[in-house]
Order: C-alpha cells, then structure tokens, then sequence
C-alpha cells in the first residue's frame, strides 16, 4: 500500500509555511513492568519536527478509562511526561484541560502533550467533531502510532480528513520491518503465541496454525486449549467460551500445535511455583508459568526453524515468580539470531519488556501487541488505510 510517508511530510512542510505539528503517539505503557520502547519509538519524529522549529502537539491514548476517571491521576497522561521529558532531553508541557475549554494559542511551550484522549467520549467512537477540534490545534498531522492503528478512533482515522497528515518514522520502520520479516518466510517457521486470553488472538491462531509449521500456544491461553483436550486445570484461568475456537484451530490446522506438558503451578500468583506435570496439577493450584520439560520443546522447535514469530509472554510475566520460561526462551532466540540466522520477530508491550537484555538481538522487535496481530493476520488497519495516497 502506497502511504504518505515521512519523505512525504519533510517535503510537505518544507514547501507550507506550517506552524504546528500534531504527533499522534503510543504512550500505553506497560503498567507493570517498566518498559519505555514506545516512547523511544517516537523519539526520532518528534526531535524532527521540533527541530524544524515545528510546536509539537503530542496527541496519545492512556488504558482504557470510562469517562467518569476524568480525575483519577491513574488515568492520566501527566504521569508520562517525566520519561517523554528524559527520552527527548527536551521539557514536556502537559495540558490537562480539554480542547473544547482552550484555544490553540493557548498552548506555548515547543514541545506540549495533551491529555488522555480517551477522556473524550468521541475518541473512541471516530466522532468527526472532535477530530475536527483536535485538528485545530496543528497545521499538519503526523501517525506515528502503528500500535493503535487497528483502530478507528477519531485521533487515528477522522483526523486525517482535516489536516494533511503523513506516517512518522516509527510507523514506517514498523511498517516495513513487520513487511520484511514475513512477506518471504524461511522455513520450517514456528510461531510462539503466548498471554493470557484466546478470545483477543483468535484470527492470529487460525492463520498462524495454516501458516506456520509449529503453533507453540502458550501462557495461560495454552489453559483453555489443554481444557478442551480434557485436562483437568484445576484452578487455572480458562475461558470456557473459547473453547469452540481452540477445538477449530487444533482441528484444521496444518502446523503441529504445540502445548505445554509441564508447569510451574501455585495456589496464588504471589507464592513461588512448584514445577508439576500437566495431569498431576493439585487441586488447589494453578498454572502460571511453563514449566521445564515445555521449555526444553520450545528450545528444539526454535533449533530447528528458520523463522520465528513470537507474541505474548509464556508465563505471567509481570510476577517475578513467573518470569522463569519466558527469559530462558529470550536468551536462546537471541543466540540462535545471533549466531544461527534465525529470523526472530516479537511484538507486544509485555513480550517486549521479557526480552529484556535481548531485546538488541531479535531480528525485528514491533512496539505494537493488536496491531502487530492484526497486521500478521492479514487485516488492513483503518489508521494506515487513512495516511493512503
Ligand atoms: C495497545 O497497547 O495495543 C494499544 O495502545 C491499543 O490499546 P487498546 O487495546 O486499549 O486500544
């Protein structure tokens, strides 16, 4: 798809006599773990356009708050603009009132980030009237969140309708590197699909179980699968309502589909696990890591494949109790990246942050979790859609 891209926007504002820029960003962080690759993400676009003399207007989502959280710190950008501040070496003004209250030139500071756009009721429903009143505040508009494009909201998609509006650096590299990495796929191919609910990843399971050749399902997804399979969980997280999904995606696929054997199980999460086969879980236990035997599987179908797609953490993550599989696992992508030509290509906010130290060796490291998945999947996301020529 032909997109109006960064090139676009540098001739663009070199040929308009444009005053402000408003950036639309991904600043949804992980709120668990500490992980600020988002903000390093648009770090490149927003030092660009403000050293172009460029006011930068930073536009961006927070969590999922309902409109009532209107005052509640915990929803509020506010809290960003330290890491935004030291990312950049540059102040970030914040403005909490809403752009209905306050006029453009209300805003003076060269570098300013608005409140969570999702305190308007509008945003999430693509109003046109909001996206209109967002587009006063820039003469030009820039996406440079690829990881909130699968959706239409009026800060992605009905904003576009009022300013020029062009693709950010971040969005490009995402872009082209999730392009790269899976238009010519080497094989034997493997896909780690991890985190805790099938029913947000059912159209990556279907696809990548006749795409891939292994479909490693784990996390506690890997719960629901096992379930349908009539393991008894015990007290695991399952999700009953997704078990017709499992039962279609292990029934039709043509990738050997490849579930945990062994865990690391605990009455609660906050407890150390206690590694145990999958049909000897106590009763009063759940599962919240992979455990050793599921480890080493991973490590032979990772040994044997060219490509490797990998989203969502294969243990609850975010307790350092659980943290066991998924760090092993990072260590030997990156080897086998390293040393072997793997192909490695992660995504999501979590899988991102349990990478850690490896993070530098994968192949391709996409900031986005839905929209990476969408992407892969096949879907056309509304927000690149709207920066098409
Ligand atoms: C994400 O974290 O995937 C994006 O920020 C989108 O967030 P959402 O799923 O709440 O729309």
């Amino acid at each position: 798809m032909n997109i109006k891209n960064f090139e676009n926007f540098k001739q663009f504002v070199s040929e308009n006599n444009c005053k402000r820029c408003i950036i639309r960003c991904d600043l949804n962080l992980p709120s668990d773990i500490e992980d600020l690759s988002r903000v390093y993400a648009v770090k490149d676009t927003i030092l660009f356009v403000a050293d172009r003399g460029l006011q930068v207007i930073l536009i961006s989502h927070y969590k999922r708050p309902k409109l009532e959280d209107i005052d509640n710190p915990k929803f509020s950008l506010k809290q960003i603009v330290p890491s935004i501040s030291k990312v950049l070496g540059r102040d970030v003004a914040f403005e909490k009132r809403s752009t209905f209250d306050i006029e453009p030139s209300e805003i003076t500071a060269p570098i300013t980030l608005l409140e969570n756009l999702r305190f308007y009721e509008g945003e999430t429903k693509n109003d046109d009237a909001l996206a209109k009143r967002l587009a006063r505040f820039g003469d030009v508009y820039i996406n440079d969140a690829f990881s909130v494009s699968h959706r239409a909201h009026a800060s992605v998609c009905a904003i576009t309708k009022h300013l020029p509006s062009f693709a950010g650096l971040s969005m490009m590299r995402e872009i082209e590197g999730i392009t790269k990495a899976t238009e010519d796929i080497k094989r034997p191919y493997a896909a780690i699909i991890g985190g805790a609910k099938v029913s947000t990843k059912i159209d990556v399971l279907k696809k990548l179980s006749l795409d891939a050749d292994y479909l490693v399902v784990a996390g506690a997804m890997a719960n629901t699968f096992l379930a349908v399979q009539g393991h008894d969980m015990k007290k695991s997280l399952i999700e009953p309502e997704q078990f017709e999904t499992a039962c279609e995606v292990m029934a039709n696929a043509k990738a050997e589909i490849v579930l945990p054997t062994d865990f690391l199980v605990s009455p609660n999460a906050t407890t150390d696990g206690v590694q145990c086969d999958l049909d000897d879980i106590p009763d009063d236990c759940g599962c919240f890591d992979i455990g050793e035997k599921s480890v080493a599987r991973i490590i032979e179908i990772i040994d044997t494949s060219h490509t490797l797609l990998w989203n969502g953490t294969l243990g609850l993550f975010e307790c350092a109790n659980f943290q066991y599989s998924s760090r092993i696992v990072s260590k030997h992508v990156a080897e086998r990246t390293k040393n072997a030509g793997l192909i490695s290509i992660t995504g999501g906010g979590e899988t991102i942050a349990s990478l850690g130290e490896y993070k530098p060796d994968m192949t391709f490291v996409s900031t986005a979790g839905g929209a990476f998945l969408e992407y892969i999947a096949g879907y056309e996301l509304p927000g690149v859609m709207a920066l098409s020529n």
